[in-house]
This record gives structure tokens, C-alpha cells and sequence, in this order.
């Protein structure tokens, strides 16, 4: 597939939604841009991208992504500066992961030219709904869903590429207190827990359901042999703070590969914090919440930035966190948002410019 920038046909809309929304209260994930882009993959090559009004458009109700849920996605931002310039952050790594969730699902590869160069094209186009300050971004949903039709059980040989832009502020919109998983398993070694399927996402819904119940926002999934060991919080990878030493367990078949999750690695070792990534231990938890080494837990995410974890229950035992002045949580966003909004220097070179 030759695809090239100038290939995408741009259809405008004839008027802009953007006036009708209220930019300091958004619920996250709720409202879209004006446009979107799309993309259709069959006869074995990419078509010609479009970027389109945003609407509904049909499908066929034999389409595979209804029946064999074969569909992934990404989840990135973009931000502007106080120059007014847009910037993207590690878009590479999320082109990388959606093609390799793209493999682990039998979808083809998307080209760079249609998934980082549509998506900065379409950006460019709906410069005025990203916002400067305040926790403001853009969030980005590329996604790839099986549009063939037929309820054969095999990979489908037609696909849709989309791109949809949502203005966001804060994914949790108050604290999170989460469970550890005793039971329930959000992925198994040899599945697909580290693909960005959307099976992993909807698989997570009847447990979470159960935790919000009983008051909790997340689950803490642990591995699904043994349960014993704490692996991510299925919308965040999870950092546990113990004394001064921060962990976070590493990626596995089970865990997803998070962007901001080796950010956060990477930014917290400059920072002179020491990281050890190793498998954590619930037992090793409970008892760092019992005897007070415990100090911290957060999620990091892009949707999620980084949230501190309020407290977290197993076996029907509540701990609370103690409430930290300068905690690595807090740092550590200072830190990212400065960088992902161009108020501090990016030494890493992970910004990237629309
Ligand atoms: C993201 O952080 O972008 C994600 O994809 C998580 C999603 C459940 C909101």
C-alpha cells in the first residue's frame, strides 16, 4: 500500500459543533470533534483515506467485529502550548502497539502515513477543540475494527481504520479505591492481555460492575494462575510505593505495554527515585499497608494521567493510604503534564509536534 499524505480526501462539515460545548465540565470520552478519519483495508490493500464529518455510518449486521469482537484500539493526546502549537507524545509507541495488536488479532498493519500522518492531518483540522492549561488534551481513539461480512469463525479479509478526537480534562472524577482480584482474571498467558483488543476492555466490565457495587472504581487484576501477583488496573498500569523504593510489575503476555507506564520509569529514575520492576506480591502488599511501609499506590495512563489510588481491599479487608505532602504520584505528573504541554523541557525528545 503506497498511501501518501496528500492521499487523504478531506470532506468538511458545513458547521462546527465546537460552540456548543462546555470545555471546562466535559465527562471524558463523551463528546467528538467535527471530523473524523477513516480508512477501509480490502482486496488485500489500504484504500484512500477520508476524513469525514463525523456521523454513524452502516454496516452489515454479519460484520465479524459483532460476532468475534475483532476490533482493537489505541488511546493517545494530543496538547497545545502556550504558543498555540499542538503537540503529540510518544505517538511512535502507540503506532508500534497498535500494529502489533493489530498482528495478534489477524488485522493487517496500518501504514504510518495513515495512522500518524491522517491523525496529524486531522488534528490540524480541529485545532481550535484542543485547549491550552487546566488538564486540557485532546484524547485520540484510533481504532481498527473487522467490517467483513459473515459468521464463518475466521479472521475477516475487509477492515476499518478510524480515527475520533474527544476533548477531555480528568478521566476519575473523584477518588479511587479499588479491589484486588481474587477470582476474575482480565488475561492469560498465550491470550490476548497484551494487545489493545477490545475483548480485554469488555471482559473487565461484569467485575468492575460487581466492584463498583461495593464502592470501588477499579479492580487490581492479578496474574490468572495463582492470583498472588498484582498486575494492572485494566484503564492504568499500577505503581506501588514502598518506603522510598517505587515498583511496578513488568509486562508480560498478561499486561499491557503501557506508554505512560515507561514514562513514568523512565521519568521517576531521573528524578533519582529508585524503580525496581518486579512482579509485586499481594501478600507483600497487605503487609506493607499493615506494618505502614506502604505509602503510595497510583494508576498512569494516558486516559488516566497518573491517579493516586485512595486505598484498596482483598479478602473483604479495607486499607486506606495514608495521605502523602509530597508524594511520587504527585511529582511525578508535575513532571509529565510539564512535559506533554511543552512547560518543561522535554530532554527525553518524546514530544512531538502536529
Ligand atoms: C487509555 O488510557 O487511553 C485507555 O485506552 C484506557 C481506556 C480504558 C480509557
Amino acid at each position: 500500500m503506497n498511501n501518501t499524505i496528500s492521499d487523504i480526501k478531506i470532506t468538511k462539515c458545513q458547521s462546527s459543533k465546537i460552540n456548543e460545548v462546555d470545555f471546562e465540565n466535559l465527562v471524558f470520552g463523551n463528546i467528538f470533534t467535527d471530523h473524523m478519519l477513516l480508512c477501509d483495508y480490502k482486496d488485500g490493500v489500504w484504500q484512500q483515506p477520508e476524513i469525514v464529518p463525523y456521523a454513524p455510518f452502516l454496516m452489515d449486521p454479519s460484520s465479524k467485529v459483532f460476532h468475534y469482537g475483532q476490533a482493537i484500539f489505541e488511546g493517545m493526546k494530543a496538547y497545545k502550548d502556550a504558543h498555540d502549537d499542538i503537540w503529540l507524545f510518544r505517538p511512535d509507541q502507540n503506532f508500534d502497539r497498535f500494529n502489533k495488536s493489530a498482528t495478534r488479532l489477524a488485522m493487517p498493519e496500518v501504514p504510518e502515513e495513515v495512522f500518524i500522518g491522517g491523525l496529524k492531518q486531522l488534528i490540524q483540522l480541529e485545532k481550535d477543540w484542543v485547549k491550552h492549561g487546566n488538564g486540557s488534551a485532546l484524547y485520540i481513539r484510533p481504532f481498527m475494527i473487522a467490517t467483513g461480512h459473515g459468521v464463518i469463525a475466521a479472521p475477516s479479509t475487509e477492515y476499518r481504520f478510524m480515527i475520533i478526537l474527544s476533548p477531555a480534562k480528568s478521566y476519575y472524577s473523584g477518588e479511587v479505591k479499588v479491589i484486588i482480584a481474587e477470582h476474575f482474571s482480565r488475561a492469560a498467558n498465550g491470550g490476548i492481555g497484551a494487545a489493545k483488543a477490545a475483548g480485554n476492555y469488555s471482559g473487565q466490565f461484569y467485575p468492575t460492575k460487581l466492584a463498583n457495587e461495593e464502592g470501588f472504581q477499579q479492580i487490581i487484576w492479578t496474574d490468572d494462575a495463582t492470583h498472588t501477583k498484582l498486575e494492572e488496573a485494566g484503564t492504568m498500569n499500577v505503581f506501588f510505593r514502598i518506603n522510598d523504593v517505587l515498583y511496578t510489575a513488568p509486562t508480560s503476555e498478561r499486561i499491557l505495554d503501557g506508554v505512560t507506564r515507561k514514562s513514568v520509569i523512565d521519568l521517576a529514575k531521573r528524578e533519582g527515585i529508585q524503580v525496581e520492576v518486579r512482579s509485586v506480591l499481594v501478600d507483600e502488599l497487605v503487609q506493607a499497608a499493615k506494618d505502614g511501609s506502604l505509602k503510595e499506590i497510583f494508576g498512569a495512563g494516558t486516559a488516566a494521567v497518573i491517579n493516586p489510588i485512595a486505598g484498596f481491599s482483598y479478602k473483604g479487608e479495607y486499607f486506606e493510604l495514608p495521605k502523602m505532602e509530597n508524594s511520587f504520584a504527585q511529582e511525578i505528573k508535575t513532571k509529565l503534564t510539564g512535559i506533554q504541554t511543552k512547560e518543561l523541557e522535554d530532554t527525553f525528545g518524546w514530544t512531538v509536534k502536529v
